[in-house]
């Protein structure tokens, strides 16, 4: 085995104190950052909760200034909701990503659901956004203005509808009234309302309902009334769904 040089040794021992002293003059600032950052983000909830008093925000959520969050409504931790409009009684749950969205009532979209992506061009001889926007995340400028492109297109939930965990909703999308999409689901077309969507692409796998207890369901419109009003209506409601078992 070969011996390690003094001089070597000297050299790994300078190395390794040299790391020691980085740490200890960077430890101050690294707190003082520290403190900024949580400091930053308790501003941010206090904003969000100041924003929409009537709706139940979590911590660590984002939102563009015209977001708009309707009464009975909650958004969990970690979800950003970008230039969308919620309506009542929906909840957001955690780490979701929600963009140029018009989302019904009393819909349910499950943790870590993404809605709205956006596109890059595919006719162009790159998809690379620093050859059709001035002001790309990159920072390379090579154009005078931006060619024109459509880089999002809004999407509009219905009421009631439940995504499942994971999925994804492409730019576009009308989802309608009571459609369930499931987890992990990758949605590129319109569904219609009260189907079951599920796969990728999603395609229907089935529907809640038969057709009339459907449009049963659509006329009465329960979902622009008050959650204790729906529920007063609760029995005429099942009635409508009464050859489908209620799973508890
Ligand atoms: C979509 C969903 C509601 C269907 O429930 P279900 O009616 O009980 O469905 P079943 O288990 O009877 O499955 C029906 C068919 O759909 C398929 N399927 C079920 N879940 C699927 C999924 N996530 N992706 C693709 N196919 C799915 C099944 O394989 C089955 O196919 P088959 O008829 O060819 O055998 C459910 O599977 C789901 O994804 N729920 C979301 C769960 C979730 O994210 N919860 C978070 C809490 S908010």
């Amino acid at each position: 085995m070969q011996l390690l040089s003094k001089e070597h040794v000297i050299g790994e021992k300078m190395k390794i104190a040299q790391k020691i002293l980085n740490r200890v003059l960077w430890m101050p600032i690294g707190l003082v950052k520290g403190i900024l950052e949580i400091a930053n983000d308790k501003a941010r909830d206090y904003n969000n909760k100041r924003l929409y008093p009537h709706a139940l925000i979590d911590t660590n959520c984002c939102f563009t200034s015209d977001t708009i969050i309707g009464e009975h409504s909650q958004i969990l931790k970690g979800s950003v909701v970008n230039h969308c409009r919620i309506g009542k009684y929906t909840y957001v749950s955690y780490n979701a990503l929600l963009q140029n969205t018009i989302i019904g009532n009393y819909c349910s979209i499950s943790s870590n659901v993404k809605i709205g992506l956006g596109l890059h061009p595919l006719n162009l001889f790159s998809t690379s956004p620093i050859f059709y926007k001035v002001k790309n995340t990159l920072k390379v400028k090579l154009l005078e203005k931006d060619l024109e492109f459509e880089e999002y297109k809004s999407i509009e939930i219905g009421s009631d509808v439940w995504i499942g965990a994971g999925a994804i909703v492409m730019d576009g999308v009308k989802v309608g009234h009571g459609a369930v999409i499931a987890a992990g689901a990758v949605v590129t077309k319109d569904i219609p309302p009260y189907a079951i969507v599920g796969g990728v692409p999603a395609k229907i796998i089935k529907f809640r309902f038969s057709e009339e207890v459907r449009e049963s369901l659509l006329e009465s419109r329960w979902w622009e009334k008050k959650a204790e009003d729906v529920n007063a209506m609760r029995e005429q409601l099942l009635s409508i769904c009464q050859n489908f078992p209620v799973v508890n």
